[in-house]
């Protein structure tokens, strides 16, 4: 709510618009200081006697002054006023400079200037008074109006609608919660947004309510409805974990013009032509942009290539909140690192890094997360930095990996285990402990492909990068072909051959499907005469049947095999025992795969051929 004793003075007040704009303000409560340089400038005489009766002398909330009217001025001292309304016309810089020192010098504190800019673009001039009116720690909003630039009677007639605009941003200006302050941050005043409550967004809007109050938004309306009921599909949070959070869950925009920050955490994913694809990304920016509130600070957590922030998402946000980043709202980076699945790095004790177009927005930021994280906050000195470290985060597993793929495969053929090579250069202090595996899901498998875009469009065509990619993304063919090549070389084409896959998720202990190389695997054998049969306690049948498969079976539903793929580590396949695991073979000669090198020599019986990684 507007307080009565915020005060607005405006300049030009018997002008067109500086005389609506009065009016406006009135009606919305402001007290008014309507200043004008000299009464005689003011070419419409109606419009000066309507002045006359409908603010002059029917509202008690205004007060009119001449600018030259030192000793009415001085009146005023020590009032503090929340916005000076100046009107940039040619090049009335010098006019408003003076004018601002003016009010200053007599007594009046100025705590923001609102400057209406009818000039296209900003001069130089302009930018340096605002410049010097920052330093001097006043807020400086700027706000276009078409009106005067326009030679066009039918625009010049829409003044009404353009003031309005300008008042609407006046006001959003004082009843948003722009001054966030360290106090303020700790009392559940402050609101974060969180928009797409996916496996990240929704651990951190959990994260956040522990100290603010939370808005959850989310476009899937099945998702919020059973957020609501406390049900989390991801498995990422519990049921009284939800409960206890107290989060606001909605799919209604407009609540997102509630928050003073507000954190975004959409999927980046890539098109077929593994190019980046930032649609979801530019329509939550638009989203955000549509119900953005001045002051307020937008946080991008999404994984994206360098300048992505910048160059895309800013430009959106602008266009649809009618609103200038770094002037009436703020953008940060601060990518997230979760690892969903795993239950000891989660929000709350992960290192963030943290970045932002300024350093106000910065330090904000920084105590944002600083108050419910227990881990450190990182803070860089710019948004591409942290978009950069988030991306090669993901690639160097990408590349380490696809090293350790790559050497796999030349152990087998030089018939060596890789896994004794890799324990023996282990014991080596520097040897860094990778391992094979399939690299799926919407990060690692991902995010390299948006450096290897960025790259290209700067004119450097990487080499390591895409290697690593081709590699990786290989893999499923590579041990399809592999088992192909041993049911060949140990004779088991006799009877129908079974295939037990042991996971289906693109890793361990989730229920991620999104772009998994088992599946991959299981397409690619399923062009074979063979019986696939395939369990995953984490997921359901129906994720399943979406990707186009038959039934799961549970683990006690399977039949005995020929052949078992260890394909994901769940936790549920490496507690298995010993009888368990036998009882999943044929008794006649069959094949064990172990893709993540997690089956013991013990667990084997002499019928099981054992191939790994
Ligand atoms: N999952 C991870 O392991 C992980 C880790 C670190 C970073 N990331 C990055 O975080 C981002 C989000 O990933 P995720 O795994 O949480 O994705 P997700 O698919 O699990 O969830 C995204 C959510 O966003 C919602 N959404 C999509 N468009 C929206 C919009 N316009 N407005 C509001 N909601 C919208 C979806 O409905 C979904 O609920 C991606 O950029 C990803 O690369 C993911």
């Amino acid at each position: 709510m507007l307080s009565q004793k915020e005060t607005i003075l405006v300049t030009n007040c018997l002008e067109l618009d500086g005389f609506h704009l009065s009016l406006l303000l009135l009606k919305m409560g402001f007290f008014v200081i309507g200043i004008e340089e000299k009464q005689s400038n003011t070419r419409n005489k109606d419009m000066l006697k309507q002045a006359r009766k409908l603010i002059l002398e029917e509202s008690e909330q205004f007060c009119y002054l001449s600018q030259s009217n030192e000793k009415g001025i001085k009146h005023w001292e020590g009032t503090e006023i929340s916005f000076v309304v100046l009107f940039q016309k040619g090049d009335s810089t010098d006019i408003n400079e003076q004018f601002i020192t003016f009010l200053l010098e007599s007594g009046m504190d100025v705590k923001r200037i609102a400057i209406i800019q009818g000039n296209a673009g900003q001069s130089h001039h302009l930018a340096d008074a605002i410049r010097r009116w920052k330093e001097m720690r006043m807020e400086v909003v700027e706000v276009q109006n078409p009106v005067v630039r326009s030679k066009d009677r039918n625009v010049r007639r829409k003044v009404e609608d353009v003031i309005s605009n300008i008042g609407e941003k006046i006001r959003n200006h004082l009843t948003s919660p722009k001054n966030i302050n360290d106090e303020s941050l700790d009392n559940k005043q402050t609101v974060v947004g969180v928009v797409g409550l996916g496996y990240v967004g929704l651990p951190a809007a959990v994260g956040f309510a522990g100290k603010y109050k939370v808005i959850g938004f989310d476009i899937n309306k099945q998702r919020i409805d059973s957020l609501k009921m406390h049900v989390d599909h991801t498995g990422e949070m519990t049921k009284d974990e939800l409960k206890n959070s107290c989060i606001q869950f909605t799919n209604e925009e407009a609540k997102l013009r509630d928050c003073d920050f507000i954190v975004v955490a959409v999927p980046t994913p890539i098109n077929d032509g593994k190019e980046p694809d930032l649609k979801l990304l530019e329509r939550a920016s638009a989203t955000i942009g549509r119900n953005l509130s001045a002051g307020t600070i937008v946080i991008f957590e999404s994984t994206v290539y360098p300048g992505t922030t910048e160059e895309v998402c800013i430009p959106v946000l602008e266009a649809y909140s009618s609103m200038k980043e770094g002037v009436d709202f703020h953008v940060g980076y601060s990518p997230e690192r979760i690892n969903p699945g795993d239950k000891e790095h989660v929000f709350e004790n992960i290192e963030k890094v943290a970045s932002a177009t300024n350093i106000e927005a910065l330090e904000k930021i920084y105590g944002l997360y600083q108050k419910v994280l227990t881990a450190k906050v990182h803070k860089v000195s710019s948004i591409k930095v942290a978009e950069a470290s988030k991306i090669i985060e993901n690639t160097q597993r990408d590349i380490n990996i696809a090293f350790m793929n790559e050497l796999s495969q030349i152990f087998h053929k030089l018939n060596i285990d890789t896994y004794e090579v890799l324990k023996a250069a282990g014991t080596k202090w520097n040897f860094l402990p990778f391992t094979p595996g399939l690299v799926g899901g919407h990060c690692i498998g991902v995010d390299p492909y948006y450096l290897i875009h960025k790259s290209k469009v700067e004119g450097y065509q990487p080499r390591f990068l895409a290697a690593a990619r081709e590699l990786n993304d290989g893999m499923p063919e590579y041990i399809g072909n592999s088992l192909l090549k041993l049911i060949y070389d140990h004779q088991l084409t006799e009877s129908e051959i079974t295939i037990t896959m042991l996971g289906i998720t693109f890793k361990e202990n989730i229920s991620d499907m999104r772009n998994s190389k088992a599946l991959e695997i299981v397409k690619f054998l399923q062009s074979h005469p063979f019986q696939i049969q395939v369990c995953d306690p984490h997921i359901t049948n129906e994720q399943f049947q979406d990707e186009g498969q038959t039934t799961l079976r549970k683990i006690n539903e399977l039949k005995e095999a020929d052949v078992v793929i260890f394909a994901v580590p769940h936790n549920e396949f490496i507690q298995m025992n010993q009888d368990t695991f036998r009882s999943l073979f044929k008794k006649q000669k069959s094949i064990c795969m172990d893709l993540k090198g997690i089956i013991s020599e013990d667990m084997l019986a002499k019928n099981i051929i054992m191939w790994r990684l």
